[in-house]
């Protein structure tokens, strides 16, 4: 087991400026709750640099604690109420190195302001990597996605003619529709591109499913100004916020006829423009689209001169079994060693085969039922191991 490196305590009647405080950076809390009900949701948000108020902890036991807890990695930030403070000291001693009262939100207020209105992030685009470094980065690509052979072929030849193109002024934006069952690696490919550029922040998402009312152009892009709330809208903010050049729109076939325009615009200009003037220029920028719609749908859904702006457009089948399996070995691997690091290298490569023989890869077509079920296993076989 890895322990975290702190655990923030924060004072109730204060709850609202430490929210103030964690949205000023654009990070939401999320109770630990949610995690509880439904554990694959962490692997999902693994690298959102999302804020987990843990409180509710106080009512399991310390087991379950511990095995919860080591499921989050470190993108993950853990705050909890003071008043437990005592109870987090004893049963979390394993999972957090210091425990620290938090009240940051009042001595950095200005600090951060300050630091919001001087950092102008670069983001690290796919046409800045030197030709002879690039090849590290499909292998980082190649890594990190299991299977999808020929989309990873394709994605090869995609970026090395878009770095040739853009060069010349003819090619602004990468653009990749990619579509096909859930839980095959859709969102994965951005995540892993993304982490290949070197970014350490949040990546920029949009979930489209999200913005299908009348009125999200306004929500995405931001509503003019003398409107109640007139902002730049989410999509300037995640960018601005994210140090890659990608973006990543999952869900696309959610929205309407008004957004898929102003898309089109962006793909054609290079640029986004929010309502409020400000530009943002994508030059170099990857952007991926992902849908859940299936072949024949996307004809019906997305017009044709929006499909045919698409420089990429792939269709995610379910993974083989032998990449399935590759992709259990490589949890298995990843878990026992996070694992071993603390409970004195109790798991040998027995218990891995143990494991791993006891999951029948062929009943699983979403990647996400999977790693459930490995986890499920991996645990009940640890229960035998130490009884
Ligand atoms: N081909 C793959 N290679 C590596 N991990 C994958 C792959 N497919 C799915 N996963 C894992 O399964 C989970 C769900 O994948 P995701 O990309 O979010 O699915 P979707 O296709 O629905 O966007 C993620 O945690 C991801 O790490
Ligand atoms: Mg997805």
């Amino acid at each position: 087991m890895i322990s975290k490196e702190k655990l923030y305590l924060y004072n109730l009647s204060k709850f609202k400026e430490l929210k103030s405080y964690y949205s000023e950076q654009e990070k939401e809390i999320l109770s630990i709750t949610e995690f509880i009900l439904n554990e694959s949701l962490i692997e999902e948000l693994i690298g959102y640099e999302y804020i987990i108020d843990i409180t509710a902890l106080t009512d399991i036991n310390q087991y379950n604690v511990e095995r919860l807890i080591n499921l989050f990695d470190n993108s993950f930030t853990f705050i909890a109420n003071i008043k437990h403070k005592r109870f987090f000291e004893e049963e979390l001693r394993f999972c957090f190195d210091e425990f620290v009262i938090f009240n940051d939100y009042v001595e950095n207020k200005d600090n951060l302001n300050d630091r919001k209105k001087t950092s102008i992030k670069k983001h690290k685009k796919i046409i800045d990597i030197e030709q002879d470094q690039l090849h590290l980065f499909f292998e980082k690509i190649d890594q990190s996605l299991y299977g999808h052979q020929k989309f990873k072929d394709d994605l090869k030849k995609q970026i090395e003619n878009f770095r040739v193109f853009n060069k010349l002024g003819e090619h602004l934006i990468l653009s990749l529709f990619l579509m096909g069952d859930s839980g095959v690696g859709k969102t994965e490919v951005a995540r892993t591109i993304h982490k290949a550029l070197g970014g350490e922040n949040k990546m920029a998402k949009i979930n489209f499913g999200n913005y299908s009312s009348d009125n999200s152009l306004n929500s995405l892009i931001g509503s003019p100004r003398g409107y109640i709330g007139s902002d730049d809208g989410e999509i300037f903010i995640r960018v601005a916020e994210s140090d890659t050049g990608i973006i990543l729109i999952d869900e696309f076939e959610k929205s309407n006829s008004t957004l898929f325009n102003y898309f089109l615009d962006v793909l054609e200009s290079g640029r986004m423009i929010s309502s409020l003037a400000h530009e943002i220029d994508l030059n170099g920028f990857i952007i991926i689209f992902t849908s859940n719609i299936s072949r024949d749908n996307f004809k019906k859904v997305i017009s044709p001169e929006l499909r045919s702006r698409f420089d990429y457009k792939g269709y995610f089948t379910i993974l083989k079994s032998e990449d399935k399996s590759k992709y259990v070995e490589f949890r298995l691997n990843s878990i026992i060693r996070k694992f071993n690091k603390n409970v004195d290298n109790l798991l040998d490569d027995n218990f891995k085969h143990e494991v791993f023989r006891k999951i029948n890869v062929t009943k699983f077509k979403n990647m996400r039922d999977l790693n459930k079920s490995i986890k499920q296993v991996f645990v009940k076989e640890l229960k035998t191991k130490i009884i």
